[in-house]
């Protein structure tokens, strides 16, 4: 049966977006928003997947998310939660870096920190004692498998173990956004699962915490989603493609009630296939 829900406050704002390097258009006229999703019985953060295909645009749009990238035409806006609400809406402000937590695709890390020093440091504004830090850090450590490397540097690690800190990393240290470029990529079965356990966990949490990732696994994304955005090549009017990224198709999963499922029906098996489908062709 589908879940209730309402639809609140705009989190995330994107306005005619593009970004052009030199002659090159990468991506343009990306447009969207995201509204805080309020359900009656439980906290219900946002859960938002990018799909598409390789050189679709997906990490320059993630660049433009988190304030990394200047737009070259157009504007992210996520609300301003320094400034007092007015007439019931909290006011908006540009997105600048270091206002969302970002795991980028290189899964970049601190060079001359270890893993346990990295994590420490990730909650340096977390309130509670330096023991309990320390005990939270292991348990993580141990759970992500990464306990025995704990005291290593990260280019003394394996490219899954830097990732793993570094989605860790995040996860201890960001606020209500985190925006992660391909972070199931290239993990072992139980720490793909590690990482789904703790993005359910964040979205149980706090309405207002917001999850964007992108991913090469349609299944995956609409398992996690409550939101999918399908960028792709933009046609010209013969129906060739540019080289341009867009969004193609949005897929509200909340409106479909096929979101915070448990199960994968053959409703969310149907909308992999319309997804795919998409994808090849564009
Ligand atoms: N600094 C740059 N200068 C010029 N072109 C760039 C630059 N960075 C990326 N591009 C181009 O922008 C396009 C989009 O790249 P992007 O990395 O955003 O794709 P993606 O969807 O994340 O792909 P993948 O799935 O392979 O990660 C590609 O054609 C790429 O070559
Ligand atoms: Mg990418």
């Amino acid at each position: 049966m589908a879940a209730k829900y309402e639809q609140k406050d705009t989190i995330l704002h994107v306005e005619n977006l593009s970004i052009v390097y030199g002659e090159k258009v990468i991506i343009s006229n990306i447009g969207f928003t995201e509204k805080n999703t309020v359900r009656p019985d439980k906290p219900q953060g946002q859960t938002i997947a990018f799909l598409g295909r390789s050189g679709r645009g997906k990490s320059t749009l993630f660049r433009a998310l988190t304030g990394l990238e200047e737009p070259t035409t157009g504007m992210v806006l996520i609300p301003d939660f320094e400034k007092p609400i007015v007439n019931g809406q909290q006011p908006a402000k540009k997105v600048q870096e270091g206002d969302v937590g970002f795991v980028d695709q290189k899964y970049t890390l601190f060079r001359h920190k270890t893993i346990y020093q990295s994590l420490k440091y990730a909650l340096r504004n977390v309130k509670i004692s330096s023991e309990e830090k320390d005990e939270k850090i292991i348990t993580y450590l141990k759970d992500w498998g990464l306990q025995t490397c704990r005291n290593q540097y990260p280019n003394e690690l394996s490219g899954g173990q830097r990732q793993r800190t570094a989605i860790l990393e995040q996860l201890l240290s960001s606020g209500l956004y985190m925006v992660l470029d391909e972070p199931f990529s290239g993990l072992d079965v139980g720490n793909i699962q590690n990482v789904k356990d703790a993005f359910r966990l964040i979205n149980d949490s706090h309405e207002l915490n917001t999850i964007i990732f992108s991913t090469h696994d349609i299944e995956l994304a609409v398992e996690l989603a409550d939101s999918i955005y399908v960028l792709g090549y933009l046609k010209n009017d013969d129906g060739t493609l540019t080289q341009t990224g867009t969004i193609l198709k949005h897929f509200d999963l909340k409106e479909m009630g096929l979101a915070w499922q448990h199960e994968f029906t053959a409703d969310h098996l149907d909308i992999t296939k319309q997804i795919k489908q998409i994808m090849l062709a564009s």
